[in-house]
């Protein structure tokens, strides 16, 4: 096992059924949905350029042409963006896919939970540290949020999650953590347990979609029985790696929106809209006109 080479890949489970925002996601992954003009997918590999990663692992169910036709070359669209002379468009999406970086693409045949996915993507990642990034959670960050834990990674050579403080009403719909100490930037984790109710969570420390894992993690996966739901929790793979390795909880610097539930997926909208370099101060405009009136 080597943990001592910078992180070079990411894991994208992208197989989810996205049941909360049909029929929007009938046809196509939530991961297409877009924040403004760019889809979820699309600010999540960027993060992970920004973080140094190269190799950009997809784990898809159906629906999955979607995700692999936005990254890939479109000829056609090119030639005809070319003789209509928008070469800044073509320039665009030729960006799509950050420079010097590829992209793998694992089906998961059934969707048997995020630790299932991440397990599928093992013949990818072989025997090395790599990040793990959920797209629909949407993280506002200067540097991004996959570059400050790969930094931390370069430091400490462990697995790492990305925490934050949320409300203990809302437990219930997060892997909370329990750390050594609390109130650090990073700590070393105890415990961990998927979607505890308000009165038996540790904490009001919640894992949100970021991940550094090292490879000990795929063996926990693969004998992890189904846990709540029957899916295979990944929550429950990292409740094992504990025993046997450190694993960090870091804090974060950062705004995260869960563009999962609709309402998060709004706030993005209207915070991403704002600050818009083409439509923002227009958007923002019609936002406090609409206050006033
Ligand atoms: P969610 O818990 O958000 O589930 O998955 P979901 O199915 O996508 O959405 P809802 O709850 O039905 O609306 C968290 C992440 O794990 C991926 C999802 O794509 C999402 O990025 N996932 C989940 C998989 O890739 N496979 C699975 O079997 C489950």
């Amino acid at each position: 096992m080597t943990l001592s080479r910078p992180l070079r890949k990411a894991v994208f489970p992208v197989a989810g059924l996205g049941s909360r925002f049909l029929p929007a996601t009938k046809a196509s992954p939530k991961e297409m949905m877009p924040i403004v003009d760019k889809p979820l997918i699309q600010y999540a590999v960027e993060e992970a350029a920004a973080a140094g990663i190269t190799d950009m692992v997809f784990v898809t169910g159906r629906n999955k042409r979607a995700i692999e036709d936005h990254f890939d070359k479109a000829y056609e669209m090119e030639s005809e963006l070319l003789a209509k002379g928008k070469e800044e468009l073509v320039d665009l999406i030729r960006k799509v896919l950050p420079r010097g970086c590829r992209c793998i693409y694992i089906r998961q045949s059934e969707p048997l939970g995020l630790g299932h996915a991440v397990l599928c993507a093992q013949p990818a990642i072989e025997d090395e540290a790599f990040a793990v990034i959920l797209a629909d959670d949407l993280i506002a960050a200067d540097p991004p949020v996959m570059a400050q834990m790969a930094a931390l990674y370069q430091r400490e050579h462990c697995s790492i999650l990305g925490v934050e403080d949320v409300p203990r009403d809302q437990t219930a719909s997060y892997g909370i953590v329990s750390p050594e100490e609390q109130g650090t930037g990073h700590a070393r984790i105890k415990a961990i347990v998927e979607k505890p109710a308000p009165a038996d969570a540790p904490s009001t420390l919640a894992v949100v979609g970021r991940y550094v894992l090292t490879p000990r993690i795929f063996g926990h996966l693969a004998s992890v029985k189904p846990g709540r739901g029957g899916e295979i929790q990944l929550t429950d793979g990292i409740s094992a790696l504990l025993a046997e390795e450190r694993v960090l909880a870091y804090r974060f610097a950062g705004t995260r929106y869960d563009c999962g539930s609709k309402l998060g997926y709004l706030k993005a909208s209207v915070e991403l809209g704002i600050r818009h370099h083409e439509v923002g101060a227009d958007f923002a405009a019609f936002l406090a006109r609409r206050t006033h009136a």
